[in-house]
């Protein structure tokens, strides 16, 4: 199977943790825009979604969904979304498609968020994949200087030769060579660091069930 195809197939088996007459929060990237396309076979059932992103809210408006404003509901039953790193806890890298910060938003307003991925993305420890970490632009350089003392070289996300501005108006750093073993007390600490907006690590809001699409079918890991 391709990656495409097992995209596909989590996208589709994500559908049995929706529940009838809620509103559903809506990840994003290539992974969600499966899921996006299989909700719209139920959209009659639901009442809508709460985005993530402007891409995702295209998306769902495009095939008749509604989307509401996070501030206009309460708490969502289900979170679905995709991830660039998962570990055997749940514990995940988010934001090569610079949704972080709302990612993170809706998935803290449910209760529980389901992770979709192809096998590729499981892994043993974080940190392989470039970490995405949402800064105001005045403070990059000084982030930048702190990851490298953590061992990490960031570098400014371009798009077009410029650099890429967030749905938030912001900036993304993306930093390699850190070795995340403590993704938990990783994501307090670089909270904290005045001018990070997000960083790409979702520890506090693990994923609670991961559908993780492989050769041999769907794994339902918990
Ligand atoms: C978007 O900012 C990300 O967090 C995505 O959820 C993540 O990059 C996975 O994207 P794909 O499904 O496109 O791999």
């Amino acid at each position: 199977m391709t990656q495409d195809e097992l995209k596909t197939l989590v996208g589709q088996a994500a559908l049995q943790y929706v529940v009838p007459g809620e509103i559903i929060g809506v990840g994003t990237g290539s992974t969600v825009n499966k899921f996006i396309d299989a909700l719209a076979t139920m959209k009659d059932q639901i009442k809508g979604a709460v985005s993530s992103s402007v891409a995702s809210t295209e998306r769902l408006l495009a095939l008749g969904i509604p989307v509401f404003d996070a501030n206009e509901v309460g708490e969502l039953a289900v979170y679905v979304d995709g991830a660039d790193e998962i570990d055997g806890q749940g514990h995940m890298v988010k934001g090569g498609g610079a949704a972080l910060t709302r990612e993170k938003i809706v998935a803290a307003q449910s209760r529980q968020f389901v992770c979709i991925a192809d096998a590729s993305k499981k892994v043993e420890a974080l940190g392989a994949f470039p970490l995405p970490v949402e800064v105001i632009p005045m403070a990059s350089a000084r982030i930048t200087r702190q990851f490298q003392a953590l061992g990490g070289t960031a570098t400014l996300r371009l798009k077009d030769g410029a650099p890429l501005v967030t749905d938030n108006g912001q900036h993304i750093l993306d930093v390699r060579g850190l070795h995340i073993t403590d993704p938990l007390a990783f994501e307090s600490e670089v909270n904290q660091w005045p001018g990070v907006v997000t960083v790409g690590v979702f520890a506090h809001q693990k994923a609670q069930v991961c559908l993780l699409g492989t050769e041999q079918g769907v794994l339902t890991l918990t």
